[in-house]
């Protein structure tokens, strides 16, 4: 069987899947106030074009899937979408990215899919007001709630916090404490300037260093060692049943390992976070591709992988401003 390498000998076992660009949320640093421009429903991947993406995928090595959006479950029968996808026998494990707002009826049901293992919730504050400043939304309440069900629930639980200079930076600290009792993974992630707009002003540069030496400041911690492809270098400390983590999402250290490859909701392959999308998958389909077609498609495909973000970057047409929304988380 033909396996997905690229010309660095990277092999590709995970892709991350956005199955919409739509979000309950309005995040500061993934999109502005009013939203963004939502494409029409037509130029979105059906959940069919998904799974048939997803199935050519697992035949050339892919064998875990991210789930992404936007918020993932704002799009309608997500859940039905989930149990199909579980009937790929060639999946290991479906991830999912939420922002927990919509979820907690659903967490029993989740459990109960096989495949559904890891579920990572964004939440960048702890506290209320902070939190609907930052989501431009008053959902806390339910946030946290979804929390503490996913907390006590079968599946493991990470907390994604982007740390945004000037809001949440005091935070970091009480995020850390969480990891005492919880066995959870909390990873701070470094801000892009994914948001729409490009660069935000920022007085400090949060770099994974600086999260670092603030994190070192209160605690003892222990480098520990992490799955080669990981995008988080992790952390334990003595007494926590639960670990953290720092995501040098922007530093881009972590590019080496990578093994990952994103499809957006509406059907773009991108190579890279960076990158400015490679290849319409949905056209090709919808023109009639078959799935002999695709695998071709993607192996050609992964070729293009760029060494790293900086590479990708400096390959754009345009400048990084693109909402998160839009790409997939
Ligand atoms: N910088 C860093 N992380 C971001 N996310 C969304 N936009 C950005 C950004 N500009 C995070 C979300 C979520 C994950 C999918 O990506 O908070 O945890
Ligand atoms: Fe929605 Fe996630 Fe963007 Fe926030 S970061 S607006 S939760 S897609």
């Amino acid at each position: 069987m033909s396996k997905l390498v690229d010309n660095f000998g990277r092999q590709i076992s995970y892709v991350r899947l956005a199955v919409t660009d739509r979000c309950n949320l309005r995040c500061q640093y993934c999109m502005p106030a009013h939203g963004i421009d939502i494409v029409p429903r037509k130029e979105l991947l059906t959940y069919k074009e998904m799974y048939r993406i997803v199935r050519v995928l697992t035949e050339l090595g892919v064998n875990k899937v991210r789930l992404t959006g936007g918020e993932p479950f704002v799009r309608k029968d997500f859940m039905s979408f989930l149990e199909m996808l579980s009937f790929n026998d060639l999946l290991d494990d479906i991830n999912i990215t939420t922002n927990g707002a919509l979820i907690s009826n659903h967490i029993e049901t989740l459990e109960k899919i096989k495949k559904v293992k890891n579920i990572n919730l964004s939440i960048d504050s702890l506290q209320r007001e902070k939190f609907a400043k930052i989501t431009r939304r008053d959902v806390f309440p339910e946030v946290y709630n979804t929390f503490e069900l996913l907390e006590k629930s079968n599946l493991n639980l990470k907390l994604n916090v982007v740390v945004q200079s000037g809001f949440n930076t005091d935070e970091i600290n009480g995020f850390v404490a969480l990891t005492k009792d919880k066995d959870i993974a909390v990873r701070f992630i470094e801000e892009m300037p994914f948001n729409g707009n490009g660069q935000r002003e920022t007085n400090e540069n949060w770099s994974f260093n600086r999260i670092l030496e603030e994190i070192k400041s209160q605690y003892t911690i222990t480098k520990i060692s992490s799955e080669k492809s990981s995008t988080s270098r992790n952390y334990s400390i003595e007494g926590h049943l639960g670990t953290v983590g720092i995501i040098p999402a922007f530093t881009r250290t972590i590019c080496n390992d990578c093994n990952r490859i994103r499809i957006t909701s509406t059907g773009t392959f991108k190579n890279c976070l960076f990158d400015d999308g490679v290849f319409n998958l949905r056209n090709f389909i919808r023109n009639g591709a078959s799935n002999e077609d695709l695998k071709e498609l993607f192996l050609s495909l992964v070729k293009e992988k760029p060494k790293d973000g900086f590479e990708a970057e400096a390959n754009r047409k345009g400048n990084v401003t693109e909402s998160m929304s839009t790409i997939g988380g």
